[in-house]
């Protein structure tokens, strides 16, 4: 096929050579067993890690909005809060759900919505936080809140205004730089799957990187506007169906697919 190969001069042999256009493509194939090992390897790993990643999503924000599941809803109360729940409430309801019985769980909203008593706490609730609380909250975590006192626990149960800025721009730079890595990786594999056109297989490559910025962008803007969540629902979509497809298609091309390079011969031949 014209046009799939060019002359070029070797600089170090003086001599004309036929090579192909895109002579950095290589397929699987025309790799050494190590290679589509180490290749194998970093997919199944990167597979199960995505998996992972998504149950820790669901079991930080389903049920946030009092319903069960993953809803719009919970993405919006986890970035911008509620009107209705205090932070205290958001977690009860859910990531903090299976920390106690629901008899109990009853009566710290109830506790809460009746304006924080102190010596309803005293009595009733102080008992259910050290019995179910306190051992992860005792304050000597910077990262998780202290719920070791009254007014540590009632600081929890003030309107909940979301994920506050501070963390979330750590969250943000942890996240940039981990799926970067993620996505350069998985990449650099699919780079070498047969697939056409290009334009596609450049846009299956480019969307991650498009999501993510997508994504965290929107869990700014849901404090604005909640109607962002469904950027942040949209663009986590669009990523793991972009990690699926590499996926998929570079383990079945490593394996299965047969691929029959079209490479010319290379002809050597002096310059006359
Ligand atoms: C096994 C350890 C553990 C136990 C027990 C536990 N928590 Fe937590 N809690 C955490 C961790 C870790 C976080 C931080 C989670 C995060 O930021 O994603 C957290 C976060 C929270 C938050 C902040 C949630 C938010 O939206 O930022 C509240 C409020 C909370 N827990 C309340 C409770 C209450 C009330 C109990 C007892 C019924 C409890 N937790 C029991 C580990 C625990």
């Amino acid at each position: 096929m014209p046009g799939a190969v060019s002359l070029r001069i070797l600089p170090n042999k003086g001599m004309m050579v036929m090579v192909e256009t895109h002579r950095m493509f290589f397929h699987y194939q025309e790799f050494p067993f190590s290679v589509r090992t180490l290749f194998t390897g970093t997919l199944i790993v990167l597979g199960i890690g995505y998996l992972f990643a998504m149950l820790h999503i669901y079991n930080s924000h389903a049920g946030r909005d009092g319903k069960p599941g993953l809803s719009i809803e919970d993405i919006a109360i986890a970035y911008s809060g509620s009107k209705e729940a205090t932070q205290l409430e958001g977690a009860l309801m859910g990531p903090m759900s299976g920390m106690l019985p629901t008899n109990e769980r009853g009566d710290l909203i109830g506790w809460v919505r009746r304006g924080l008593d102190r010596q309803e706490y005293e009595t009733r609730i102080k008992p259910i936080i050290d019995d179910r609380c306190v051992a992860c909250h005792d304050g000597s975590n910077p990262h998780i809140a202290n719920l070791n006192g009254y007014d540590e626990l009632a600081a929890t149960a003030k309107l909940d205004t979301g994920m506050d800025i501070f963390t979330l721009v750590r969250v943000s730079h942890i996240h940039m730089f981990g799926i970067t890595f993620i996505f350069f990786l998985m990449g650099l594999i699919f780079s070498h799957a047969y697939v056409r056109p290009v334009w596609f297989k450049s846009a299956v490559i480019a969307a991650p990187f498009v999501a993510i910025i997508l994504d965290i962008g929107s869990w700014y803007l849901t404090k604005l506007h909640t109607a962002f969540a469904w950027v942040v629902i949209l663009s986590g979509a669009l990523l793991g169906l972009s990690f699926a497809f590499q996926w998929i298609v570079s383990m079945y091309q490593i394996w299965i697919f047969k691929y029959s390079a079209k490479r010319p011969p290379v002809r050597e031949a002096p310059i006359v």
